[in-house]
């Protein structure tokens, strides 16, 4: 399994040592949140480039904003390896096309509440398709396991059609739950409140990449 921390639940005032407590991960996963979408504010784009200048880390940006289009440019960074935006934020298309211009692999998201039907349209343009595990806004909640079904009808999908999309859940991720995800098909998995509320993280890490 991969895994990719949220920073999300990290101790901003301690950035350096808590990105270094998670080094040993695959993906640094960056929540973006613009209090529309969601109901919350996060960080933008200042936060990401300080973030990447203290991490050698691929970033796994995760664009939980109504309007994606217009924030492409300032998350495309040197070290940004996906960014996702939500099939139920605006522009899906275009903000698809804008995130291939910069060669950097697309992401698409789904809430709870939307079904897989929605995404259909692109999966042929999407290197990542990120399952949201949690009503999206905030970390810390739990894992909603009827979320499984989504991920095995895209594993079956992705044969059927001969695709190459990667799986990420996203929320309430445990050494329980990773369990039931890693069985389900999930190919990454994104960690915050559980990674961050231990204290060694980098064994932690280790654990869950041998599920
Ligand atoms: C929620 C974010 C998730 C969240 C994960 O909107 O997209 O990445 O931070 O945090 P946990 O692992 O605590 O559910
Ligand atoms: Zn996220």
């Amino acid at each position: 399994m991969k895994i990719a921390p949220s920073v999300l639940t990290a101790d901003f005032s301690q950035l350096e040592a808590e990105l270094k407590s998670i080094d040993n991960a695959d993906l640094l996963h960056l929540d973006i949140m613009d209090g529309h979408f969601v109901p919350n504010i996060s960080f933008g784009p200042a936060i990401t480039k300080s973030i990447q200048d203290q991490t050698h880390l691929p970033l796994d940006i995760h664009l939980m904003v109504t309007d994606p289009l217009q924030w492409i440019p300032k998350f495309a960074l040197e070290q940004t390896k996906y960014i996702t935006i939500h099939v139920e934020s605006n522009h899906v298309s275009e903000t698809i096309q804008a995130i291939q211009k910069e060669h950097i692999g697309v992401g698409i998201s789904l809430k709870p509440k939307t079904p897989v039907r929605a995404i259909i349209p692109y999966l042929n343009e999407v290197s990542l398709i990120l399952v949201m595990t949690v009503e999206p806004g905030f970390g810390g909640q739990s894992f909603m396991e009827e979320m499984m079904e989504k991920v095995k009808e895209l594993v079956e999908i992705r044969k059927r059609e001969g695709l190459h999309f990667l799986i990420e859940i996203d929320g309430g991720v445990n050494e329980e739950t990773i369990q039931i995800a890693k069985a389900s098909g999930v190919d990454i998995s994104v960690v915050g409140s559980y990674l961050f509320n231990q204290e060694d993280r980098h064994q932690l890490i280790e654990v869950l990449k041998c599920v």
